[in-house]
């Protein structure tokens, strides 16, 4: 069968890692797919490291819209960040028959609805493992593995920068500014890392989980958002002297006829339960649901390789998936609209 090609869009800590852990693992990665993946090019802004990165191993643009209107592509890989740009370019990849795979939280939080809609009327499939709590499966957890649920809440430390700032400020007494410099330089934090540290990541993902988990619409303008800026070493040595730890917690809830609670704050944690023991860029996602009861998810929340694996998983499902009968795909959280009720989110 013909490979797969892939049109990447982003070469930066994820996109580097997908094309390394692609080519690393490539023999095993299109068994498991069922068909050969290969990168048919790539786009960065810098096309000179870009070239210096792939080698001749796929073609270079500078232009990203040059992959969307490549025919041979069928799935683009956004990995640029951000709203408008990413917005533009995956809808254009949409309407251009093309399925996408992307690691963009903040572009699903905010525009997920209207992208999932243009997927669903275009049949092809979006999907965003890597969004959120980078190499847990957390995703595939919450739509296939807890499928026969009633979820009742989601908790979880889904921001990794934050988490490594309060372990560093905590264990070595480092200053907050110091640590964010290394959160950046090991490719944790965001382009804009006020994202993380004002809590605005964590939300982006406790909203995507939510409206997986409710089957609500991405609602990220009702999530109440507190991040950790004001926090100081003071606050973390109290907590600790008490038998805390604080975390920085993404919260949402089902309560029962009023609506869903979607939260992201510092949380004091007793120091023996396990996500207080979460410790770095870790991820922890706590899931309750009325059958299985309190599940736990844990693993790297970010960095090149760790999200790079959550990539490369949806591009392997959405190369079986792209061969098989569009009636038998996991829905878009979109497809559950006919299902909604009518769903306030609130605050604490
Ligand atoms: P980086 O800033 O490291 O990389 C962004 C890449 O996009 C760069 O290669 C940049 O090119 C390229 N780019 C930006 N604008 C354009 C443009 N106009 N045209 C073509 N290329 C462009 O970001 P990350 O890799 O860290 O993040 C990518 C996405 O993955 C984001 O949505 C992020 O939220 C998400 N994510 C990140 C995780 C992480 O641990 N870093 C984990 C989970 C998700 P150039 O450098 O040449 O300017
Ligand atoms: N900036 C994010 C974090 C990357 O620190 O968790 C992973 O989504």
């Amino acid at each position: 069968m013909k490979p797969m090609q892939v049109g990447l869009i982003g070469l930066g800590t994820v996109g580097a890692g997908v094309f390394e852990v692609l080519r690393r693992n490539q023999e095993e990665i299109s068994r498991r797919a069922g068909r050969s993946i290969e990168v048919r090019a790539v786009s960065r802004r810098d096309i000179a490291k870009a070239r210096a990165m792939v080698g001749g191993a796929a073609r270079v643009e500078e232009d990203p819209r040059a992959l969307i209107r490549d025919p041979e592509i069928e799935v683009i890989v956004e990995l640029i960040g951000g709203y408008d740009l990413s917005r533009e370019l995956v809808l254009e990849a949409i309407a251009a028959g093309k399925h996408v795979v992307t690691a963009n939280k903040a572009l699903l939080a905010v525009h997920g609805t209207e992208i999932f809609e243009a997927a669903d009327k275009k049949g092809v499939i979006v999907a965003f493992e890597a969004a959120v709590a980078g190499g847990i499966p957390i995703i595939k957890a919450l739509r296939e593995g807890l499928t026969a649920n009633r979820i009742q809440w989601i908790a979880g430390i889904i921001n990794g920068t934050t988490n490594f700032i309060l372990s560093e400020m905590r264990d070595k007494g480092l200053d907050f500014d110091v640590v964010l410099k290394e959160a950046q330089r090991l490719g944790y934090a965001e382009a804009d890392p006020t994202f993380d540290i004002e809590g605005v990541d964590a939300a982006h993902k406790a909203t995507i989980m939510s409206a997986i988990a409710f089957g609500i619409p991405v609602q990220f303008d009702k999530a109440y958002v507190e991040g950790i800026t004001q926090l100081s070493a003071t606050d973390i040595r109290y907590a600790e002297q008490l038998g805390y730890r604080i975390k920085l917690l993404g919260i949402t809830k089902r309560r029962e006829g009023e609506g869903v609670e979607l939260r992201v704050h510092p949380t004091l944690v007793p120091a023996k339960r396990l996500l207080a023991n979460v410790e770095g860029a870790m991820n922890a996602v706590v899931v309750n649901g009325d059958a299985v009861g309190t599940t736990l998810y844990y693993g790297k929340g970010a960095g090149s390789e760790p999200t790079a694996s959550a990539v490369i998983a949806d591009l392997v499902d959405v190369t079986r998936l792209a061969t098989s009968d569009p009636q038998h795909r996991v829905p878009h959280l979109a497809f559950q609209h006919s299902q909604m009720r009518d769903v306030s989110v609130l605050p604490i």
